[in-house]
Order: C-alpha cells, then structure tokens, then sequence
C-alpha cells in the first residue's frame, strides 16, 4: 500500500489489515511516553487547501508520536494565494524528498491526480472533495467495533443528514459492500445522491422508522459551505424536527444503540446537545481513535515505499551485474 487514495482501492483483507494496526498503535497513545521510533528520518507534509481541527491535527500527532519530521502547510499561508496550481505545488513540495504527502482539497480525485506526477512520495487522502475520506471511516470502524465487541459484519448503520455532499457517507458506502454492514440512509431528496442505492443501501426519507432496529446511528453535518442554494431544506428548526437526532428519536433505536458523528457537529442542527454529550455517543473515541489510524497508515503507507525503493535499488544492482 504505498498510497491511500480511498475505501475503494482497499480490499476487506487489507481493511482488516489496517484495523489490527491501528488497535496495536492505541497502546502508544495511552502510555505516558508517546513516542515510538518506527519513522524516524521520515518526513511527512500535511498539505491542507481546506479547513481542518481532527484530520491535520491527528495526522500531525501520528507523525510525531511515529518520530517523524512532520511540516504543515495551509492554502492561506501557502503560494496558492499566489496563484500557484495544485500540480507545482505537489511538484515543488516532492521536490524537497518527503516520505509522504497528506492532502485535504475542495477536487474530488486529486490523489489520484497527484499521484501520477510524483512516483517517489506517498500520497494520503485526508478528504477530497465529496469523493472520499478514507481514514475517517477506518476510525469509525476502529471505534464501532471495539464498541461492539465484535465485528460491524451484519450490524445496521442510519446514516442521516447531508449524504450529496459527504465523502464520508461515499467512504463508508463503500466500506459497507466490503465488510457486509447494511447502510440505511435517511435525507431529504435535495440531500441525496442521483442512483444511490446502486451502493446496496436502503434510503428513506422517515428517520423515527429507520432508525429502529439500528446499531449505530451516523449523523453528518449540514454542509451550509458546499449547498449550492439555501434550497435544500425550508429552515434549520424544520431539518432538526424531520432530521435531527433528540432523546425521543434515539429512544426509538434503544441504549445499546451507538451515535456517532464526524465532526464538526451542528448542535441544534442535525444533533441535539444532550444526545451529543450522552453515553451512547462515541464523538470524542472517534477523534481519540483517529490519531492510531492515522499512525498506521503513515506507517504502512511509507514502509511499502522504502520496501519498493530497496527492490528496485537490488534490481538495478543485478542488471548491472549482468
Ligand atoms: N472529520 C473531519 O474530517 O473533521 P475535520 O474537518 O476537523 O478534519
């Protein structure tokens, strides 16, 4: 795995792979010394054109926490402003040999892009545009099974709120035809995907009757920045009555039921405080989990590199020879 563009390059092996990491790295986060020499020499550049608290943070974190060099880089602050485009700036930034480039952008599919002009650096997703979010729903699946106690095989997720515009609900419709959890998915049409039950979902638009019967109850943001009109819903007190979560409506699903979120949350929005800071929400596991994805997938983005590196020095190292 020498990139992580998205849920869909992965396999449920390598998925599974990935989890088993992730759950060793908790270990380090817990313990007093967090540090731990596995990528020492490495130098990992967060290069972030939209707004982030969880991912870069986490990301810088995992680095660190791995003995990384790890830099930061904001559009705001960046040569962006100058009018520089994402490809010099990949090119630029390859340039200086980091291990690794971590990317958050507004262009669906810019990993990929990205990718194909820098063979030598590792390209990580942490989010482009309503494509994918790959690392958020490996934390989610890091959390809803040590939650469980078992695996998320069979359990069924409501996932409510703003679907067109989430890379996280594509990440995880994906995630779901690999590891066989049922996603049913609760919005106003406007909120909606064209053809989405070409996933395997179920969609509605009642959320007191989808939600009964549930194991986990996904909310997602109400994203105002990417509505491309005020159309989409007649007024926040009307999408909270129809699709926010509150007490009684969760009721309707029972204790053993998980509410998560990706953050950041809307309160008053698509969750109600009290349902927010309850027991049954895993919000803060979630963030506290992100650093350990984010820890293995550092690792095993920038281990495959340097094995790969080392096989093609050996093959070189033959030929010559011969
Ligand atoms: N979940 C998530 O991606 O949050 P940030 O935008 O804060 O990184």
């Amino acid at each position: 795995m020498k990139h992580l563009f998205g849920i869909a390059e992965l396999s449920a092996e390598r998925i599974r792979h990935l989890l088993s990491i992730s759950a060793s790295m908790q270990g380090i986060n817990r313990r007093s010394i967090k540090k731990a020499p596995a990528l020492r020499g490495k130098t990992v550049i967060n290069l972030f054109f939209e707004n982030s608290t969880r991912t870069r943070t986490s990301f810088e974190i995992a680095g660190k926490r791995l003995s990384a060099d790890v830099i930061n880089i904001s559009a705001s602050t960046s040569a962006t402003k100058k009018g520089e485009s994402l490809l010099d700036t990949g090119q630029t930034l390859a340039a200086m040999q980091p291990h690794a480039l971590v990317i958050r952008h507004s262009l669906a599919g810019c990993c990929h892009f990205l990718a194909d002009f820098l063979p030598h650096t590792s390209i990580i997703n942490a989010g482009d545009g309503a494509h994918e979010h790959p690392t958020q729903v490996l934390t989610d699946l890091l959390t809803i099974e040590q939650a469980l106690g078992t695996t998320i095989t069979g359990k069924v997720m409501t996932m409510v709120g703003d679907i067109a515009h989430s890379r996280v609900a594509r990440s995880h419709l994906l995630a779901a035809q690999k590891l066989g959890y049922h996603i049913r998915l609760v919005a106003p049409k406007t909120l909606l995907p064209v053809q989405v039950e070409r996933f395997g979902c179920s969609v509605s638009h009642d959320f007191d009757e989808a939600i009964e019967g549930s194991d986990i109850v996904y909310m997602l943001r109400v994203q105002n920045e990417r509505l491309a009109s005020a159309c989409c819903f007649p007024s926040v007190r009307e999408y909270h009555e129809t699709y926010g979560l509150h007490r009684q409506r969760l009721a309707r699903a029972g204790d053993h039921c998980l509410v998560m979120h990706p953050g950041p949350m809307n309160r008053g929005v698509e969750i109600a405080t009290d349902v927010a800071d309850s027991l049954q929400s895993r919000v803060l596991e979630q963030v506290e989990n992100g650093v350990a994805v984010r820890m293995a997938v550092l690792t095993e983005c920038i281990m495959h590199r340097d094995a790969a590196a080392a096989e093609a020095a050996e093959n070189e190292d033959e030929d010559d020879e011969d």
